[in-house]
């Protein structure tokens, strides 16, 4: 007997159908055919032993899985439960009936009980929009796919929970239900963390505040204990809450990631991704034989913390920089491509020299001459230039740390970078794909930041006197137009240029020069 079942398969972002067709006749040799890479010809072992552990048969007949479309390649071990359920229906030890109705994801393992999969959200999507009934999968990624309304969530333990399912005597289990909207507004703005947690740096969080609100990339510079880490991991908290569809987006790529946990249907906070400095390029941008999103790609709208940057292989910062521009990253294979977005802020931080106490008030730096100059020129160029603000960080002394004052919370800060990104959103309403300050082109830049007289005096001879190299001047032309829209105004003044002009340290001729 030929029998269909359902399942999915990713690719980049999104997931297509794949009908796994199993017939069972006389012979007695298994096959699998359909572009299945290892993990998937490997799946007959585990399946057998599986329909063994469930009290059922394996039939000692000839078998065949065929999984079309054939030009495509499938990977992984998910197609384990569809192919187990073909079997068994194909071999008549369970009803086929309503087969058709259901995708049916699952690895598993050798005692029948099934493991989690990758990419159930995509995957569910899919199952939707080609009209099926419901999805079948472990229970672990139950809630990832209950997001998608209008397709019923079956959640499973094992094999044999799949086989009670399709048995007409027993009645259907419920399927999840998640709310999605009730868990979006449950979340969202749910951060652990918070500025307030931080004493002192005034001027940190309101450099911090203005590369929020116009969405600059930032290096903070400072030695060891300055509160480098500790300021960079709140940056997500100041940044206009996630709207549902970016939601969507940001969860659609951790589940396809596979690092979505049981309990998190949907991701309501921007991301906060931190990778340690050994991280591999494949780690960092995506790719891999079969290819996985990267650190890049879990950041998307949200933020990319590259602590010590001058420790990361130089290998690693250049392969960041074309997604950097591009907002999203592609992968090509011989016979495909993908395409994951990644569209993210990066924070840096490094200390200012290999000791880290170069320029500090107090300690003495005891780098060699030379040492400071090779050590920052690891960092700079290109991926320099797509850095808006270079910001330094000294510790706040002792009598601050201990200091009760209370200090500003990210709820007022963010409602002041939401009013300048509404602005911005007006700005490039005509623009397509463009949303903030930091997006435009130099071209822009010229068009749009326009400085009178007055102003163009005050850069040029900030420039000359520290020695501010050319590209300089359309970061602080940018950072402006930032500082500006925080204060609602129309027109770049003098005063926020002058701030600008602040936000450019490792430009300056004089460091380490
Ligand atoms: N301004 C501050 N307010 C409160 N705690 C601080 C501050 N600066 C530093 N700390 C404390 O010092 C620790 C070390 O800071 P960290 O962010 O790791 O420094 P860095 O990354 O610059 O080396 C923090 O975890 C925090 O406990
Ligand atoms: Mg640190
Ligand atoms: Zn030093």
């Amino acid at each position: 007997m030929l029998v269909k079942t359902y399942g999915s398969s990713v690719y980049g972002v999104d997931a297509l159908t794949i009908t796994i067709e199993v017939s069972v006749s006389a012979g007695n040799k298994y096959y699998m055919v359909g572009l299945p890479d290892n993990a998937v010809k490997e799946s007959l072992q585990r399946v057998e032993t599986a329909i063994h552990a469930s009290g059922f048969k394996m039939p000692r007949q000839k078998i065949v899985v065929n999984l079309a479309p054939a030009d495509i390649r499938k990977e992984g071990s998910a197609y384990d439960l569809p192919i187990a359920i073909g079997i068994l229906a194909a071999s008549h030890q369970i009803d086929a009936d309503e087969l058709g109705a259901y995708f049916i994801m699952g690895e598993l393992s050798l005692d029948g009980c099934v493991k989690p999969i990758k990419g159930a959200l995509p995957i569910a999507i899919q199952a939707r929009k080609e009209g099926f009934k419901g999805f079948i999968l472990p229970n672990d990624n139950a809630r990832e796919a209950g997001i998608v309304n209008d397709i019923q969530v079956y959640g499973v333990n094992n094999l044999g929970d799949v086989i009670d399912f399709f048995d007409k005597k027993r009645t259907k289990p419920k399927p999840i239900e998640v709310n999605t909207r009730e868990e979006f507004f449950k979340h969202i703005n749910n951060y652990e963390q918070d500025f307030s947690d931080v004493k002192g740096q005034e001027n940190i969080k309101r450099a911090l505040e203005i590369a929020a609100a116009g969405g600059h990339n930032v290096i903070l510079i400072g030695p060891p204990g300055a509160g480098k880490t500790m300021l960079a991991k709140r940056l997500p908290t100041i940044l206009p809450p996630l709207n549902l569809q970016e939601a969507l987006e940001t969860t659609k790529i951790h589940s396809v990631a596979g690092k979505l946990s049981a309990a998190n249907a949907l991701m309501t906070e921007r991301p906060f991704r931190s990778p340690h400095h050994t991280i591999s390029d494949v780690a960092l941008v995506g790719g891999g034989i079969n290819p996985q999103p990267g650190e890049i790609s879990l950041s998307h709208n949200g933020v990319l913390f590259l602590d010590e940057l001058p420790e990361f292989k130089r290998s690693v910062l250049e392969v960041m920089r074309q997604p950097l521009e591009d907002r999203k990253v592609s992968i090509s294979r011989a016979k495909f491509s993908v395409e994951y977005p990644a569209s993210f802020m990066l924070v840096a931080s490094m200390n200012p020299c290999p000791c880290g106490f170069y320029n500090h008030p107090e300690k003495e730096c005891v780098c060699a001459p030379g040492v400071v100059q090779k050590y920052l020129s690891k960092i700079s160029g290109p991926l320099l230039d797509r850095i808006d603000l270079h910001v330094e960080v000294t510790p706040v002394n002792f009598s601050e740390l201990s200091s009760q004052r209370a200090t500003e919370k990210s709820e007022l800060i963010r409602e002041r970078v939401i009013n300048a990104r509404k602005i911005q959103e007006l700005r490039f309403s005509d623009k397509e794909e463009l949303h903030s300050n930091a997006q435009m082109s130099p071209n822009m830049v010229r068009n749009i930041c326009e400085i009178n007289e007055q102003g163009q005096v005050l850069i040029k001879q900030a420039m000359e006197k520290l020695g501010l190299s050319a590209r300089a001047y359309d970061r602080i032309l940018k950072v402006a137009r930032t500082i500006a829209d925080l204060d609602g105004s129309e027109k770049i003044e003098i005063s926020h240029l002058a701030e600008a002009i602040n936000y450019r340290s490792l430009d300056r001729e004089s460091w380490a020069g």
